[in-house]
């Protein structure tokens, strides 16, 4: 429509005039936003971009091929890889209190960019500083980080609330008004595949903080299979419009009592977190029909050894948060 056309000509523009002819990196973290906050920032100044995919080690399954072939694929961008999984699980380690998480997911996110950023100017033998950082901010993380129009800090958004001190770099935040439905029109009329745009929303700090307690490698891979099987199952369903996101959240502290075959087990549970949305400022439990959800329990507890329960979170936001940290 005239509408996304006029954002993303009045976008590409502030963007011009913002970075001039300085360097710029974009965090790509495999979501939708910052795919589509690169992919606009890529129109407006081309190869001054390097987009950098920090690896840190708490994504879902695919994740990382996904933004390695696809992304690249699509846009032509500059992309470096860093893999920064050892580094974020050590800082991570010992490691409870939901917004402690996010504070460190934060920090190291942006000293592992800094770092990048010297080697993108390194390797390209300019004198020129990387000046500017891309995010994908949207509407609503402004105002629930406190820094839009006065509403009260609920959680601590990496890419708002948590940034350190030291910071290094402008930001350039090319969604900051905008809400999720906007920016998902923003990518298709910028040309992004439909599995990109339509992508579910997963938070900066990934899978940290859907484990309920330490995050460890050991339960990041649990989580990871778990969470890979519910998204197929949602997908052959035919439920990726509907449903908002689901987060599949690891109660790893907490274990019960189950029985397969003569043995008797002691595992975890997991929670199938489904909601529908406008704008993840408010959120519904989803009605996921009985049938899918069976596939889903059995799924799990049959082929992720550690988990012997699977559990429906039937909240609605408010009171409950979409995440459960
Ligand atoms: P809540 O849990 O606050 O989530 O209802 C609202 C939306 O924000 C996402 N979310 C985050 N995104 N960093 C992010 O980039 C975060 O720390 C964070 N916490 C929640 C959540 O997935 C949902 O889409």
């Amino acid at each position: 429509t005239w509408t996304m056309v006029n954002i993303v000509e009045e976008q590409v523009e502030r963007i011009r005039e913002q970075i001039g002819d300085k360097r710029v990196i974009c965090a790509l973290s495999g979501g939708v936003d910052s795919a589509v906050a690169g992919a606009l920032v890529q129109r407006a100044v081309g190869d001054q971009l390097t987009c950098v995919f920090v690896d840190h080690g708490l994504l879902r399954k695919g994740e990382a091929e996904q933004v390695e072939k696809d992304y690249v694929a699509v846009t032509g961008a500059r992309l470096k890889v860093v893999d920064a999984e050892e580094r974020f699980l050590s800082a991570l380690a010992g490691v409870t209190d939901p917004e402690t998480k996010r504070k460190i997911i934060g920090r190291e996110f942006i000293r592992v960019f800094e770092q990048a950023a010297r080697e993108v100017v390194a390797e390209s033998g300019e004198e020129a500083e990387v000046e500017f950082l891309v995010q994908g901010t949207l509407y609503p993380d402004v105002v629930e980080s406190g820094g839009g129009s006065g509403t009260a800090n609920i959680k601590s958004h990496h890419n708002v609330g948590g940034l350190p001190d030291d910071l290094q770099f402008t930001l350039v935040e090319p969604l900051r008004e905008l809400f999720k439905d906007e920016v998902r029109k923003v990518g298709e009329e910028l040309g992004l595949p439909a599995e990109m745009v339509w992508r579910q929303p997963f938070p900066g700090p990934g899978l940290g903080i859907r484990i309920i307690g330490e995050v460890t490698r050991e339960r990041l891979e649990i989580l990871r299979e778990a969470d890979a099987i519910a998204r197929e199952e949602l997908s052959r369903a035919g439920l990726d419009r509907d449903i908002w996101q689901c987060p599949v959240v690891l109660l790893a502290d907490v274990r019960s009592v189950g029985v397969q075959g003569d043995g008797r087990t002691y595992g975890h549970p997991v929670v199938l977190r489904p909601v529908s949305s406008e704008d993840a400022m408010t959120a519904d439990w989803s009605r996921v029909p009985y049938d899918v959800l069976a596939k889903i329990s059995n799924r799990i507890t049959n082929e992720v050894r550690e988990i012997n329960r699977v559990v429906l979170d039937v909240t609605s936001k408010p009171p409950g948060t979409i995440e459960w940290e």
